[in-house]
């Protein structure tokens, strides 16, 4: 049985102005008509064998349950966290959920802030995945690197067709490491999707985190269920550490698998990506809105009224009602320090 998670806790702080912490970036349609959320469920409703779970910060219930009534996802069980712990506990909460019905599924773990443009590709992946996560691999789909980029993990793979035993996992090197994953070949991005079985990853939690695992436990156990909300215990919760399911069981587990895809996968951490998955003219410009570019190359811009580029090159600009930005296209993992200078003044 397979049983969709959808991860839904990120705040998407390089995507400022747009993604706000009370409207982060899957909430919104950034690449298509549908917002990332939604495109999610999309990619895997003739997969899954069951209604979602969805693991989301209390403040954001509304939003996700409109969102996917509005694509027609099975009505979901919405887990809320009271604030967030990372992923670690949130697939946690996912597991316990799931095995509640009797059945140990497999659950597709996945972000809802991925753009990934095959998505026939990326189904067959996951048929291709299901053998192994059954025998009890921890499956998760590399991506081949472009760049050293130091927000992802990386995953020394046995070389070979098909699902691949791991050799190493190692979440976010810094930019020296990566770059010689790079040179020595063999290594794949975590793309942060996982196939496990969810009796399963309890059990690698448990070896390697039994405090989290007890925490998650205490708060599920004494969650008030509300219709499709089940809201965890807030201060069984707020005792939970906080850990990603990448340092606390895909760094150290021997049970990790990995299948390399190729399936036009863009975490759309940032507005170069977003340029990256977006439509082009000619000229190498995307945008969405009202824009008018004249002589002006590779650039991005969001306009909610209207904007024009003229003479400029490798730029973003994205205008919204209450901000505009303004910015070098290969300096935008910078604007996270426009939130965080915003945080400090307020
Ligand atoms: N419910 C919930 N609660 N979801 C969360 C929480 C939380 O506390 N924290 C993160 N998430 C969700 C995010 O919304 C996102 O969809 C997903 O879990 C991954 O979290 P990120 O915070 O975006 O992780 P990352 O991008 O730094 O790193 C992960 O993804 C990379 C690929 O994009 C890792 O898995 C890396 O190894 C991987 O390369
Ligand atoms: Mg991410």
């Amino acid at each position: 049985k397979l049983q969709p998670v959808l991860l839904s806790g990120g705040s998407g702080t390089r995507l400022w102005p747009l993604s706000r912490e009370a409207y982060p970036k899957q909430f919104l349609a950034l690449a298509g008509d549908d917002t990332m959320l939604q495109a999610t469920w999309r990619r895997v409703a003739d997969l899954a064998d069951a209604a979602p779970i969805v693991v989301a910060g209390e403040e954001h219930r509304f939003l996700v349950a409109e969102q996917l009534r509005q694509v027609g996802a099975p009505t979901p069980a919405i887990l809320l966290e009271p604030m967030g712990r990372n992923t670690a506990p949130a697939i946690a909460a996912a597991a316990m959920q799931a095995l509640r019905g009797g059945d140990d599924p497999l659950l597709l773990v996945l972000p809802s802030d991925h753009v990934v443009g095959d998505a026939d590709a990326f189904r067959a992946a996951v048929r291709k995945a299901m053998p192994a996560a059954e025998r009890g691999a921890l499956v998760t789909f590399g991506i081949v690197p472009d760049a050293p980029e130091t927000g992802f993990g990386y995953i020394q793979a046995e070389q070979g067709d098909g699902v691949q035993r791991v050799l190493r996992f190692v979440e976010k090197p810094d930019a020296a490491t990566a770059q010689s994953y790079l040179d020595a070949g063999g290594y794949y991005w975590n793309s942060g999707m996982f196939l496990l079985r969810a009796s399963r990853y309890l059990d690698e939690l448990q070896r390697f985190r039994p405090d989290i695992v007890a925490a998650v436990r205490a708060a599920f156990d004494a969650a008030a269920r509300d219709g499709d909300f089940i809201r965890f215990d807030n201060a069984a919760f707020a005792a939970c550490p906080s850990d990603s399911i990448d340092y606390a069981v895909m760094e150290k587990t021997d049970a990790a698998m990995v299948l390399p895809v190729d399936i036009g996968w863009n975490d759309v951490g940032s507005w170069s990506s977003l340029w990256d998955v977006s439509e082009q003219d000619a000229d190498g410009n995307a945008h969405h809105g009202d824009v008018i570019a004249i002589d002006s190359r590779n650039s991005y811009a969001y306009a909610r009224r209207m904007v024009a580029l003229v003479g400029v090159d490798d730029l973003v600009v994205v205008e919204t009602d209450d901000a505009v930005l303004v910015a070098r296209k290969d300096k935008v993992q910078q604007v996270k320090d426009v939130v965080a200078r915003l945080k400090a003044e307020q």
